[in-house]
């Protein structure tokens, strides 16, 4: 496909580079996101998972520009296509935002308007940015409901976000995301509150919307098997940072961090739904992080191998392979220390 020969599709079309965000409460710093690297090519979907409160709506957010008080974005940068977002004015950002990147948000009802009709909701992004007039508008937003997947969308485009099931907001949001045909769309949690046969479907049109606008997608969510078939390439987070990247085939066959170690095991296998077990213990509080490894409290393999340096010196994410990163003391040297596992592999 055409696809691969613009050379635009070697570069990355957004790149977070040493991303922090932090949260300045009560006198104290919550780390939310605290160094993170991530790289998103064109067509490609990136699913970017960890436990819950780990900073992946925060990172989402950050893209989006969407980071208020007391939050502040306190260093790194965010590259889309090449220009750096971080130095853009709210209406250059506002151009981008919604027209070349959408979010769809975790919550759905929350975030459709209750006081105006689905239909024109959606048309009103077509008369904002195409200045397409009314009737118009609104015929397209009865098209996008279509392709959407929503039952009888004549009908359906008259009724108003509370007479909505839950996977139809989600469709909604989904259309709205879609309106502008966007370059990347972030799914924050698209499927969270759905049930199986619903969520599947919502992953089969993201599918679509990669096969046929070169889309490209970062899907967040907190359950490894969500994103299991669906991800190109896979970042696990923990605790504000990215502890693991690689192509999804490689992570899932052969995880090398014991954090995705641990949350991949956690999956019970051939179910789709009930309960995922979780690791014992928990991440740790944002506002007070260890100053070794963040996950050396839980860390199995750091007793299994009498690893010192893990609670005392935090790692750094190093590439392992060119399509593989890591951030442990298992795959890093230091002075005085070896790596147990480096060598192995
Ligand atoms: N507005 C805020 N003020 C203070 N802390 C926040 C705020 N938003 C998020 N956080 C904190 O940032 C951390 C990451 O949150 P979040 O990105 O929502 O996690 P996730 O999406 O991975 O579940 C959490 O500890 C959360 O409590
Ligand atoms: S650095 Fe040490 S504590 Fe952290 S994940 Fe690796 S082995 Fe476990
Ligand atoms: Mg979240």
């Amino acid at each position: 496909m055409a696809q691969n020969q613009n050379p635009k599709d070697k570069q990355p079309l957004l790149k977070v580079e040493g991303l922090k965000t932090h949260f300045f409460v009560d006198g104290s710093i919550v780390r939310a996101v605290d160094q993170v690297d991530l790289e998103i090519f064109r067509g490609k979907v990136l699913g970017l998972v960890g436990e819950s409160g780990c900073g992946k709506t925060v990172t989402a957010l950050s893209i989006m520009g969407l980071i208020d008080e007391p939050g502040k974005i306190i260093s790194g940068d965010i590259i889309f296509d090449g220009i750096s977002l971080l130095s853009l004015t709210e209406d250059e950002l506002n151009q981008i935002r919604g027209g070349r990147i959408s979010l769809i948000f975790q919550d759905p009802q929350a975030r459709l308007n209750p006081v105006f009709t689905i239909g024109s909701q959606i048309a009103e992004i077509f008369q904002v940015h195409y200045g397409e007039p009314r009737q118009a508008a609104f015929d397209r937003s009865v098209k996008l409901l279509e392709t959407v997947g929503i039952p009888d969308p004549l009908d359906r485009v008259h009724a108003y976000p509370h007479e909505l099931s839950g996977g139809q907001a989600q469709r909604v949001m989904i259309a709205m995301a879609l309106a502008l045909e966007p370059e990347l769309i972030i799914a924050d949690e698209p499927t969270t509150a759905l049930d199986v046969t619903i969520q599947a479907q919502i992953l089969d049109l993201m599918r679509e919307m990669r096969g046929e606008h070169s889309t490209a997608i970062i899907l967040i969510t907190h359950d490894m098997a969500v994103i299991a078939g669906m991800a190109d390439c896979v970042a696990v987070m923990y605790a504000g940072q990215i502890i693991e990247q690689a192509e999804a085939e490689q992570l899932y066959k052969k995880p090398l961090h014991p954090y995705t170690q641990d949350l991949l095991a956690s999956i019970p296998y051939g179910l789709d739904e009930g309960p995922l077990s979780s690791i014992p213990g928990s991440s740790p509080d944002p506002r007070n992080l260890p100053t070794g490894c963040r996950y050396a409290p839980r860390c199995e393999s750091r007793v299994e191998y009498g690893l010192k340096i893990c609670e005392a010196k935090a790692p750094s994410l190093q590439p392992f392979s060119p399509e593989h990163s890591i951030r442990c003391w298992l795959y890093e040297s230091a002075p005085g220390h070896k790596p147990p596992l480096l060598k192995r592999l």
